[in-house]
């Protein structure tokens, strides 16, 4: 098979990507190692920023989101018991969307099948060939058979734990990381939530946060250790946690029920760079991932695809080579930035440490970014996404 971009992963990168390319007339096809149902089933990120609603509407999948999503012009921050709100519009005349990840690739999965754009869902032992090469190859097998794909380009959207990074020369690759002791246990339940806007919980038992994905079903997290178990946490033992990190308020509006989804999530900063090698580009968690704390990871794989399908729009278009030679410099310097949006949020809402000093350096942190309106500002213009 031949076609000008094989993008390996089918999750929100690889998708948007397809979508993005095909709206502009460049042939690709995406190999994806599990099922569409095993995609659809993992629920992740909730928080869209204004640029990756843009993206999402370029790439034609924007309706069911405008429908659908909850508009929301702030957060709330809970220290120890007294909540505070940071006006997202007032401060900077944006605002967020509440739109599950599961929501968003149902859409781009919908939108590309609509067009007749090729995915091959379960395919097995992907291997990338001579990317430093002006022919790169992708092989793999699908249903039991040897299969060949013969490109111009390489997408490598296969998260984390894909192949794509791991096949670039190690001497070619610099990966800068940072593990936190600490994990995220995560529950999805058809209960109400308890606030219109989510709240972030610093608290001396630990990191919560209330959030949702509909007016009837909310999405919560606690801190918990990275080495728990979650055969350890029925859901009455999430709740009995969950409760005594809240607000009196959120407490007595907090309604609880059956999980139907529970996960626990480590936090981990990382990011490979460069994210060109020839003709392999990664985009998305392949290149980088970030704590969950401020929702950065899916608008980062959203903003990596817009600076390289635009980038190879220009190749083709207008057989111009900038944007592609420009696209690892433009998208980390994304990047950094909200690995350090996400690291701060962490560092500064989790309990990491012991030491009382640290505890009051949190605390001073958040004194400060409640009164001074030039902070809360700096807090709302990451939150809502820096521009492109
Ligand atoms: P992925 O979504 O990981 O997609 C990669 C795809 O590649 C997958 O479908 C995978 O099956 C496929 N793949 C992997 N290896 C291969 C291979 N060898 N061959 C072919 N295909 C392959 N972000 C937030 O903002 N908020 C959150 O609450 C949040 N929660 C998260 C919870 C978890 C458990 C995880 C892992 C991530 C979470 N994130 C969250 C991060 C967010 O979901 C990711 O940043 C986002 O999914 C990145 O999209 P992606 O397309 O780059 O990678
Ligand atoms: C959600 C996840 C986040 O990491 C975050 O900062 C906000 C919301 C969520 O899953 O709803």
């Amino acid at each position: 098979m031949r076609t000008q971009v094989a993008i390996i992963g089918a999750g929100p990168a690889g998708l948007l990507l397809g979508q993005l390319l095909h709206k502009n007339g460049i042939d690709n096809v995406i190999l994806e190692r599990q099922t569409a149902d095993y995609v659809l089933s993992r629920i992740r990120a909730g928080v869209i920023e204004q640029v990756t609603m843009d993206l999402l509407d370029q790439a034609g999948v924007g309706a069911r989101m405008h429908a659908d999503g909850l508009v929301h012009d702030g957060v709330q921050i809970c220290v120890d018991g007294i909540r505070h709100r940071l006006s997202f519009k007032e401060l900077t005349g944006k605002t967020v969307m509440v739109y599950g990840q599961t929501e968003i690739t149902k859409d781009l999965m919908d939108g590309r099948a609509a067009v007749g754009a090729p995915t091959v869902y379960s395919a097995h032992d992907v291997s990338l060939h001579d990317i430093f090469s002006d022919k790169p190859r992708v092989t793999y097998r699908s249903e039991g058979e040897p299969r060949e794909l013969v490109c111009d380009f390489i997408a490598g959207c296969d998260g984390f734990h894909g192949v794509s990074r791991p096949s670039v020369p190690a001497g070619a690759i610099t990966a800068y990381e940072r593990v936190y002791p600490l994990g995220w246990l995560g529950i999805l339940s058809d209960t109400p939530p308890v606030s219109e806007e989510l709240i972030y919980v610093r608290h001396p038992r630990g990191f919560a946060l209330c959030s949702m994905r509909t007016p009837t079903r909310s999405r919560y997290y606690i801190q918990c250790s990275v080495a728990e178990d979650i055969e350890a946490w029925p859901d009455q033992r999430f709740w009995d946690e969950l409760k005594p990190r809240l607000d009196d308020e959120a407490r007595g509006h907090l309604v609880t029920g059956a999980s139907i989804e529970k996960s626990i999530a480590p936090l981990r900063s990382f990011v490979a760079a460069p994210m060109r090698f020839g003709r392999l580009f990664l985009a998305g968690d392949a290149a980088h991932i970030v704590p969950p704390t401020g929702a950065k990871g899916l608008n980062l794989a959203a903003s990596d695809v817009q600076y390289l399908s635009r980038a190879l729009v220009e190749h083709y278009a207008d057989k111009s080579n900038a944007g592609l030679d420009h696209y690892s410099e433009r998208a980390l310097k994304r990047v950094w930035k909200a690995e350090r949006f996400s690291w701060w949020m962490t560092m500064t809402l989790h309990r990491i440490s012991d030491n009382p000093f640290d505890h009051q350096l949190q605390l001073a942190e958040l004194d400060y970014l409640f009164r001074s309106k030039a902070a809360a500002t700096a807090f709302a213009e990451n939150y809502v996404g820096l521009p492109y």
